[in-house]
């Protein structure tokens, strides 16, 4: 039986399109070869004033979702406005009783909804989250049935600092400003916040318990949290339980050359060579000139990682998870032996380099999968270090810079260099540090770039400068 708020969107969805559900035919929308990690697609309404970091909270909840594996996307009712009125002149836009801006807000209201129900139908998303509205949700919402979870995400702020922090850093630069004034274009936003205000309707503790939604408040200060009903929900809330939005900086970096690295073999838990050892006191050099207040150093529980830690002079926590991808049959053979010796294997790899398993070792989504309470905690922490592995920092990059699963196998993580990523407004600014410190290049190319296998020299030149 589905709660009454819930049937309230569904029917939006079809009254606007005077059509059937049997039309969209959302029952089966998704093929067998789509991961199905939901039973029933999940629609996330963003509720909060303006500058309430809606759309911060959209954008990283759907990296985080993407990441682990759910089709994810973002529908921002900001483009769709900007998409049906090209020229945003002034808040009067937002005013309540401006009746001609009221259709064209609740046209865009009802396009997105189409589209979220085309995504779900056509496109396997499996969660849409409906970024950008600061009008009670309830204007646009009506009853229906349909297999479809509604869970609302409110974020409430009052703290005046926030609210103009955010102001400043995100909203004066939004394409509604573009050309304009900052000082104009906060008075304006001000005021556009003043015009939300009169119909905005908070979700109700009492009226409102049968829904399923988080409310944040002043930016995870605290939470409420009411009727979670899945397993998605659940994995929702407790992501945004654990991000907090404090400046801090996340620094990744390989261990230095080993051994094996050296012999173009993978896998295995050889030490440091010596220019391995020389990038580790390098390392050490740079971190302490960075002056990090507080930093947390992590390894996994393989020798490289550990001895590049023990030159930084830091305590440092270690972690099985940061492990390198276990290689199975393959562990310690170069890219040619497994060429040679098992060359379906290597053939099966790269068509599908993220999904395949290696026979008795993982593939990239397992781990994706295994490094998820890594990406969780170092949500939760400010600075810090993570010593790791070539595929190791793939996956935790890919989940900061939003890469897909397909960029994700390929990204250039070279040894000897430092990532520096900083959050900033919707996502993070990487900076690359190479120590100079010469070492082997263990990149190997997508198939169709360049075959490193069929020229084996070039598994062993060391890295450029620019990547
Ligand atoms: O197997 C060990 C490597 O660090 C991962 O590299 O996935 O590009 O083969 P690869």
């Amino acid at each position: 039986m589905k709660s009454h708020a819930e049937q309230e969107v569904l029917t939006t969805l079809f009254t606007y399109q005077a059509c059937t559900v049997d039309s969209y035919g959302l029952s089966c929308f998704s093929p067998a070869s789509v991961p199905q990690l939901t039973n029933s697609p999940t629609l996330i309404v963003m509720v909060g004033l303006p500058a309430r970091g809606k759309t911060y909270i959209s954008k990283k909840l759907s990296r985080y979702l993407n990441w682990i594996g759910v089709p994810t996307k973002v529908f921002n009712l900001g483009q769709y406005r900007r998409e049906a009125v090209q020229s945003y002149k002034n808040f009067e836009f937002f005013r309540p009783d401006n009746e001609e801006a009221m259709q064209i807000r609740r046209a865009c209201a009802t396009n997105a909804l189409e589209d979220v129900v085309i995504y779900f139908s056509k496109e396997h998303g499996q969660v849409a989250v409906n970024g950008e509205t600061g009008q009670n949700p309830f204007g646009i919402m009506n009853t229906t049935e349909l297999s479809l979870q509604v869970f609302f995400v409110e974020s409430i702020c009052d703290d005046p600092d926030i609210i103009a922090q955010n102001i400043t850093e995100v909203k004066v630069s939004s394409p509604d400003y573009v050309n304009c004034d900052k000082d104009e274009a906060q008075a304006d936003f001000l005021k556009r916040i003043e015009c939300y205000k009169q119909t905005y309707v908070p979700l109700d503790d009492e009226k409102d318990r049968h829904l399923s939604y988080i409310k944040i408040f002043n930016v995870g200060s605290r939470y409420l949290v009411n009727r979670v009903q899945d397993h998605i929900q659940s994995r929702i809330v407790y992501y945004l339980m654990n991000i907090h939005v404090t400046p801090r900086s996340i620094f990744l970096s390989r261990h230095g050359e080993s051994e094996l690295n050296l012999l173009g073999r993978i896998g295995g838990d050889s030490g440091l060579s010596p220019r391995g050892h020389k990038y580790a006191t390098a390392l050490g050099g740079f971190i302490k000139g960075q002056h990090i207040k507080d930093l947390k150093v992590w390894t996994s529980h393989m020798k490289r990682t550990i001895q590049t830690a023990e030159h930084l002079g830091i305590p440092y926590e270690q972690w099985k998870a940061l492990n390198e991808i276990d290689a199975g049959v393959c562990e310690e053979l170069t890219y040619e032996d497994i060429q040679e010796n098992h060359p379906e294997e290597f053939a099966l790899r790269d068509q599908d380099k993220y999904r395949y398993r290696y026979p008795k070792g993982e593939s990239y989504e397992d781990l994706v999968h295994r490094l998820e309470p890594v990406i969780m905690e170092l949500e939760r922490q400010e600075n810090v270090l993570v010593v790791c592995h070539q595929a190791v920092m793939r996956c935790l990059l890919a989940y900061l810079l939003d890469k897909t699963a397909d960029e994700l196998p390929y990204l250039k993580c070279p040894l000897h260099t430092v990532l520096k990523l900083t959050p900033v407004a919707y996502g993070c600014r990487v900076e690359h540090i190479c120590l100079n410190i010469e070492a082997v290049n263990t990149h190997r190319e997508r198939p169709g770039n360049v075959d490193i296998t069929r020229n084996p020299e070039e598994a062993l030149k060391t890295i450029p400068d620019h990547f």
